[in-house]
């Protein structure tokens, strides 16, 4: 039996941000649980819904030292669909409002957090072969690992694994703050180490001490490795290419599962989409003040709204989309002129674009079973879940080919009747926009086609299942 520990910043059903949690939520219970013990950390934020609070059972108790003072750790624990889960609790660190404070507040949260998440194993007794590490927030695990607790021999062989979901966000800070922090010698503050343009960045530090690195998409991989996308890390990739594997993401089928969501009024599978999806168009379209037409083609937007998705070429590009038979519905929270852009279009064209500016993981689902399609026009993109809880529930996927998006949305081929999507190459509005006008054709002068994409779409398989496999092989790889 391989022992496994996920250390991570979010995880649904606790808490969640964006599709790390989805990740981290939903991966660990498709390992085989016959070979494979795999738990996850994750700080006890004090806005962890009560229902999932209630069912912690208190562990211990302890001080660890960090940034020249003696901080409390308290530890939790629950087991939650088979899965064992471990809490760390300080609120002086997880008390705030959300997960996030921003810098530079993280950074000592984060060294804490990760600090505290090797301490803790010893005392909850649970020693892993591996220890799989989730963004810049757990950067400093396998730096801690290496450090402090290599010395021990409870520590002593313990591999360790970097993810990354997002190469932009580093956790960069001037080092001789980040010295004072974390506690580690100046060693470590060098050029082949932490230290990254004069700062230090906590990610650098994970990506040198790992023992193997992973991202969240084949195609994302191979472009960390160019400086577009390498953000200042790509010669750090290059030199440690056969350490580096792209695994997509799958999602969780239970949940996002239009037979059953909960969340749509009207559920449906691939025989019944072509009634029942226009059925929860017309609902939303009445719900959200639109014009309520089952035949109007609506195209949703779920996201965080950050340049990274592509939001400049839809701000340059609204007032002409607006001219044509389409509704645009979108949910989502971010840089205010983003958010702006969306209220005041919306403002402009009320019947046909509704802006929604807050997170509602039920809306977010409304939208997935009731657009036609789905608008993703990533500057980049590691993997992206939407684009794949579209195409489970039947939404076509519009999107810009990179990372993830390239390797799991086939773009419509009407010569050979193929493809799930339809995509674009370069990172430009009328190219975008050419693109969306070129699915409304197809969506209203050749609907049966269009229903085609849809069926190629919902046949798709992106569960855990394959994937789960391959972070396995990475597992037997690394302790045979
Ligand atoms: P990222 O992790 O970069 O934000 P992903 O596509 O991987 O992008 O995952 C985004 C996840 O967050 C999806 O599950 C999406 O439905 C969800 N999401 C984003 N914004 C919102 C919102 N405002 N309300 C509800 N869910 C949201
Ligand atoms: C990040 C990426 C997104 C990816 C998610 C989960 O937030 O932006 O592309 O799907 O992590 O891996």
């Amino acid at each position: 039996m391989k022992k496994v520990l996920f250390v991570a910043s979010e995880c649904v059903p606790f808490i969640k941000t964006g599709g790390l949690a989805d990740v981290v939520g939903s991966l660990p219970k498709n390992f085989q649980k016959e070979y494979f013990d795999v738990r996850v950390v994750i700080p006890k934020y004090t806005f962890i819904p009560d229902e999932y609070k209630q069912q912690m059972q208190y562990v211990t108790n302890f001080y660890m030292d960090l940034n020249w003072r003696q901080q409390y750790v308290g530890v939790f624990t629950m087991v939650l669909d088979g899965v064992t889960y471990y809490f760390i609790d300080n609120e002086e660190h997880f008390g705030g409002e959300r997960p996030y404070a921003g810098m530079p507040w993280d950074l000592e949260k984060f060294a804490f957090f990760s600090k505290a998440a090797l301490s803790i194993l010893p005392v909850v007794d649970f020693r892993p072969d591996i220890i799989h590490c989730h963004d810049w927030q757990t950067g400093l695990v396998p730096v801690y690992l290496h450090e402090r607790f290599a010395g021990s021999d409870f520590f002593r062989g313990i591999k360790s694994i970097m993810t990354i979901h997002n190469l932009k966000f580093q956790g960069v800070w001037d080092m001789k703050t980040i010295k004072s922090i974390t506690g580690l010698a100046d060693y470590y503050f060098t050029t082949d180490k932490l230290e990254f343009k004069r700062d230090a960045s906590y990610l650098k530090g994970g990506l040198v001490y790992a023992d193997a690195i992973t991202t969240v998409s084949r195609t994302y991989a191979e472009e960390i490795k160019t400086p577009f996308y390498g953000e200042g890390l790509d010669g750090l990739m290059r030199a440690r290419a056969n350490d580096l594997r792209g695994i997509v993401n799958g999602i969780d089928y239970d949940v996002y599962n239009p037979e059953s969501d909960p969340m749509i009024n009207h559920h449906y599978d691939a025989r019944t989409f072509r009634r029942e999806k226009a059925k929860n168009k017309t609902d939303l379209q009445q719900q959200l003040g639109l014009d309520v037409d089952p035949k109007k083609m609506m195209i949703g937007i779920v996201s965080r709204l950050t340049d990274q998705k592509g939001f400049d070429l839809i701000s340059y590009m609204m007032d002409e989309l607006c001219q044509d038979e389409v509704q645009i519905v979108a949910l989502g929270t971010g840089e205010a002129k983003h958010e702006n852009m969306f209220r005041h279009f919306a403002w402009k064209y009320g019947n046909k674009v509704s802006a929604n500016i807050y997170y509602s993981e039920e809306l977010s689902h409304k939208i997935y079973a009731a657009a036609d399609a789905f608008l993703m026009p990533s500057l980049f993109e590691p993997c992206g879940l939407s684009q794949l809880m579209s195409l489970r529930y039947g939404t076509v996927p519009i999107v810009r080919e990179t990372g993830g998006l390239k390797d799991t949305v086939e773009p419509y081929n009407e010569y050979e009747g193929t493809g799930t999507g339809f995509s674009f190459a370069n990172y430009n509005a009328h190219e975008m926009l050419g693109t969306i006008r070129y699915a409304e054709r197809i969506y209203y002068d050749r609907k049966r086609e269009w229903n085609k994409i849809v069926d190629r779409g919902m046949a798709m398989d992106f569960s855990w299942h394959t994937s789960a496999m391959q972070y396995q092989e990475l597992y037997d790889w690394l302790v045979g």
